[in-house]
């Protein structure tokens, strides 16, 4: 069986209809569901008016968290980050900017001493949103005050769409409802790649492959705020959080005892707090990353780079930068795999090195 890549659905699981948010989303406040992480900002981008369009995002990110900002008018700049993804460098004084964007990485609190910063910022009336697209089933607690969160769920299990706005006020949830092609094509891939690990039937996989690229090209065209479809939002109230905290934990702690004596690999989080559930297993690869990653395909292990260099940020990047975009890898971790699974992640990567 194939390790990482996309998620898939179960198209025979019956789910039940539930109201309520859980827990793991209703924490951060009013939630609004929308189609996508970039669509929650968007949707955050037509909310707020801030004092002016400039925006302070950090220099490892993702480009769909750009895009949206740029729609929008906003002059951007971007704040560096130190080898454990720590904001450094953030210079408060005499600042002209209307919203701050901060996260932590990987589920790690990499961003819990900002509090400091964020609290003067906020004193000069700077709107300050956090992404915690990858801290989502985190529960550590910190100190920082947000006016607004934003996620993209479907980065933690299989669903045709799915992110989130919340704040303490109320929220616009009379969203348009997506392009049915996008959700149409998110949700025959999730099923027939369900279908392919059953059967193994490599004829299912060109096809799921493009169904997935396609939707991407859609989303990556349209990031508009839209609502999040039906099935999407019935999957998110009915999942077993414990399960895919307890088994992402169990699968990080593996890896981290048989990984890190490895030489030619850096694990970058050397331990994990209980409050800590891992978005992946992310390591530094300083010599051929992109070569391990090839091997690791051929043995059928999927780790993907997050994230390639945003064409945006070629200019303002400093050398820590650089080097993470350079030479990261995620390994996957999720609940789908257990310690059978992260045996064979170590010995491919221990065969490759
Ligand atoms: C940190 C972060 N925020 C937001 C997004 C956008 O999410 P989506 O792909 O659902 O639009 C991404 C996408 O990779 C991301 O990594």
């Amino acid at each position: 069986m194939e390790i990482g890549s996309e998620f898939w659905i179960d198209k025979n699981h019956i789910y039940k209809e539930k109201s309520e948010i859980p827990h793991w989303l209703n924490k951060f406040g009013n939630v609004v569901f929308t189609s996508s992480g970039r669509g929650a900002i968007s949707l955050f981008l037509d909310q707020v008016n801030p004092k002016t369009k400039k925006a302070l995002l950090p220099s490892y990110i993702c480009d769909s968290v750009i895009l949206p900002f740029e729609k929008a008018g906003y002059e951007i700049s971007y704040y560096d980050v130190d080898d454990y993804f720590r904001p450094v460098n953030i210079n408060t004084d005499n600042i002209e900017l209307g919203i701050f964007i901060h996260m932590g990485y990987f589920g790690f609190p990499t961003n819990k001493e900002l509090s400091d910063i964020i609290s003067k910022l906020r004193a000069n009336s700077v709107i300050i949103i956090e992404d915690v697209t990858h801290t989502l089933f985190s529960s550590y607690k910190n100190d920082i005050c947000n006016d607004f969160v934003v996620g993209s769920i479907r980065k933690w299990f299989g669903i045709p769409s799915g992110g989130f706005l919340a704040s303490r006020g109320t929220n616009n949830n009379k969203l348009p409802y997506p392009p049915n092609q996008f959700v149409d094509l998110r949700v025959s891939s999730l099923q027939q790649k369900f279908e392919y690990i059953k059967t193994l039937d490599k004829s299912l996989k060109q096809d799921y492959l493009k169904g997935f690229g396609k939707a991407e090209e859609l989303l990556d065209k349209d990031f508009s705020s839209y609502r999040i479809d039906k099935m999407s939002e019935i999957i998110i109230k009915n999942l077993d959080a414990i399960k895919l905290k307890r088994t992402r934990r169990l699968n990080y702690e593996f890896l981290l005892r048989n990984l890190n004596n490895i030489r030619e690999v850096e694990v970058i989080f050397k331990s994990i707090d209980y409050d800590v559930t891992p978005l992946f297993f992310p390591i530094y690869v300083n010599r051929d990353r992109n070569k391990l990653r090839s091997y690791l395909i051929s043995k059928g292990i999927y780790c993907p780079v997050h994230w390639p260099i945003p064409n945006q940020l070629e200019g303002p990047m400093n050398k820590t930068t650089k080097k993470i975009y350079d030479t990261i890898l995620s390994i996957p971790c999720d609940q789908r795999y257990g310690i059978d699974d992260m045996k064979r992640i170590i010995e491919a990567i221990k065969e490759f090195v």
